[in-house]
């Protein structure tokens, strides 16, 4: 059976999770955050000692043990047995997480697991390179931006820290650095597929984004599951 797939891609804390969990939810898909696999993989490299050691990551990153779990509508991963939670959006992985994304292997290994679950599920998608590398063919795609000192404002409120001007700036050059990386890289960086829709999010509340998804995705025939 084909199913629907919708991309959301965009620079990191542009709410691409956030809106695509809502847009899952109107649509009852499930939501995919598919920066979570480089985030869980990156949590165990941290662990185990990978960072920086190329071949001691590539076979660490092969035999490791990742199982996506799907729960009301949400995926988790689940990686050596454990899910990790909260610790996975924390600094300290984010730190690191630019660099192990960008290895091929541990592409590949995450392309699959995004590919095979987009098989048994119709999924809101959301990523770097999911309209332009994983899902080509998605019915929707969407490519959200916002101004960097906005995201890095909301990336602050959602951690619960202080918003002084001087949090704001070291948090949006955190921000910069890690789109840097994601959007040099070789393999698929962080681009916006050529068929994809832009939305700035900048001065937009989050339902509204919501909402012009959904709309965009009823002019493609996608309404919400009744199943
Ligand atoms: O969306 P996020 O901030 O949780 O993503 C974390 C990192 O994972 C991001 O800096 C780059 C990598 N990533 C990627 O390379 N490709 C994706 N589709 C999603 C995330």
């Amino acid at each position: 059976m084909s199913r629907r797939v919708i991309a959301i891609d965009g620079p990191a804390a542009s709410g691409k999770s956030t809106t695509a969990r809502q847009v899952a939810g109107r649509l009852r898909f499930v939501h995919v955050n598919s920066g979570l696999f480089y985030r869980a993989i990156t949590w165990a490299a941290q662990r185990h000692g990978w960072i920086g050691e190329a071949s001691r990551l590539c076979k660490g990153v092969a035999a490791l043990d990742i199982e996506p779990e799907v729960r009301d509508g949400i995926l988790s991963v689940r990686v050596a047995g454990q899910t990790p939670g909260a610790v996975l959006q924390g600094r300290e992985v984010s730190r690191d997480v630019s660099a192990v994304s960008a290895y091929g292997f541990v592409r590949d290994r995450v392309l699959s697991l995004l590919r095979a679950t987009a098989e048994v599920a119709d999924i809101v998608c959301d990523g770097r390179d999911i309209g332009s590398v994983v899902f080509p063919g998605a019915t929707l795609k969407i490519f959200l931006v916002a101004d960097v000192k906005e995201r890095a404002r909301r990336r602050l409120l959602d951690f619960g820290g202080a918003l002084s001007d001087v949090a704001i700036r070291e948090e949006a050059a955190r921000l910069e650095a890690r789109d840097r990386a994601d959007s040099t890289r070789e393999r698929a960086p962080l681009r916006r597929a050529a068929d994809a829709i832009e939305i700035d999010t900048t001065e937009m509340a989050p339902g509204d984004v919501v909402q012009r998804i959904v709309d965009l995705a009823a002019e493609r025939g996608i309404e919400a599951r009744t199943g």
